[in-house]
């Protein structure tokens, strides 16, 4: 039965929490789409022939995760133009010429969840970004696109958001400094440190935040991350955790695949249930 179906994957390492597959099965049950969704565990230094394999087996397209976004681009031999500027791949689609297409929908998801789940506006609102990896650097240029008056990224190692700030600055008003070096309040900040997994907090000072500011982490879990421990503690109202990207970046994806946009509110919902549970 399953062979009947059109495959995809996500490749990753670690891979078995992934909530991929619950996603797009979600997904598939909701726009009637034949397909089969399944997670595969990489080995680190053998991921673009394992996609060649898949590929090869008749796979469609896959998701990229964690460490393998970047190979991804590079095994991609055709990007859009997110992709192309985040130097990192989270999807790709086998196409019949024999072309790979690398796609990057990390962006996209967070503005999805941030503007149409969330109701907030980016335009011309002051954000403060946490963190200078590969996970800022792909949702960068869609923030960008919603025209903000500034962003500041702020990093632990200073250098690295100078850098990532400089790659951007064509696209808006965008600079890069240490936690301790911020000064005035935000309207919005957005977490995109690893700091969350560790139970860590960057140094924030208390002068960034109001009870206004709309603070996102983009990462998630059963509670509430430390990052929006802070944020409800400096008396924020407006605190929310990254399971919306997640279920985005994968609809972004989907609608690449299928040319078919689930609902995206009753995914999430459920994701968000179980969870909890
Ligand atoms: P990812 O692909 O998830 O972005 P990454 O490229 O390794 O992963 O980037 C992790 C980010 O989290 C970096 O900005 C890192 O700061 P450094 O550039 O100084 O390493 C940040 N980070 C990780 N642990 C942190 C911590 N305990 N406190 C503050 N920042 C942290």
């Amino acid at each position: 039965m399953i062979d009947t179906l059109d495959q995809y994957v996500v490749f990753g390492n670690p891979i078995q929490h992934s909530k991929s597959p619950r996603i797009h099965s979600l997904f598939a049950q909701q726009t009637a789409q034949a397909l089969y969704y399944d997670k595969l565990l990489a080995p680190l230094d053998a991921f673009t022939a394992e996609v060649l394999a898949f590929r090869a087996a008749g796979g469609k397209g896959c998701n990229v995760t964690v460490p393998f976004k970047q190979e991804a681009w590079s095994l991609a031999t055709k990007r859009s133009a997110y992709a192309q500027r985040a130097g990192a791949v989270n999807t790709l689609m086998f196409q019949a010429d024999g072309s790979i297409f690398g796609d990057n929908t990390d962006g996209v998801g967070i503005v999805r969840d941030i503007t149409l789940s969330q109701h907030q506006s980016l335009l011309g609102k002051r954000i403060l970004i946490l963190g200078a990896g590969g996970a800022v650097r792909g949702v960068l240029q869609p923030l960008l696109e919603h025209h903000p008056a500034e962003i500041v990224i702020a990093n632990r190692t200073v250098s690295t958001a100078l850098e990532l700030a400089q790659d951007f600055t064509d696209l808006g008003q965008v600079s890069g400094c240490s936690f301790e070096a911020l000064e005035g309040a935000f309207d919005m900040i957005i977490n995109g440190t690893s700091a969350s997994l560790q139970g860590e907090l960057p140094p924030l000072p208390k002068t960034c935040i109001t009870a206004d500011t709309f603070c996102y982490d983009m990462m998630y879990g059963a509670k509430p991350t430390v990052f929006m421990q802070w944020a409800l503690e400096q008396g924020a109202t407006q605190v929310v955790d990254g399971l919306g990207m997640l279920v985005e970046q994968a609809a972004e994806a989907f609608y690449l695949w299928r040319s078919v946009r689930p609902e995206t509110p009753v995914v999430l919902q459920q994701l968000r249930t179980e969870l909890m549970t």
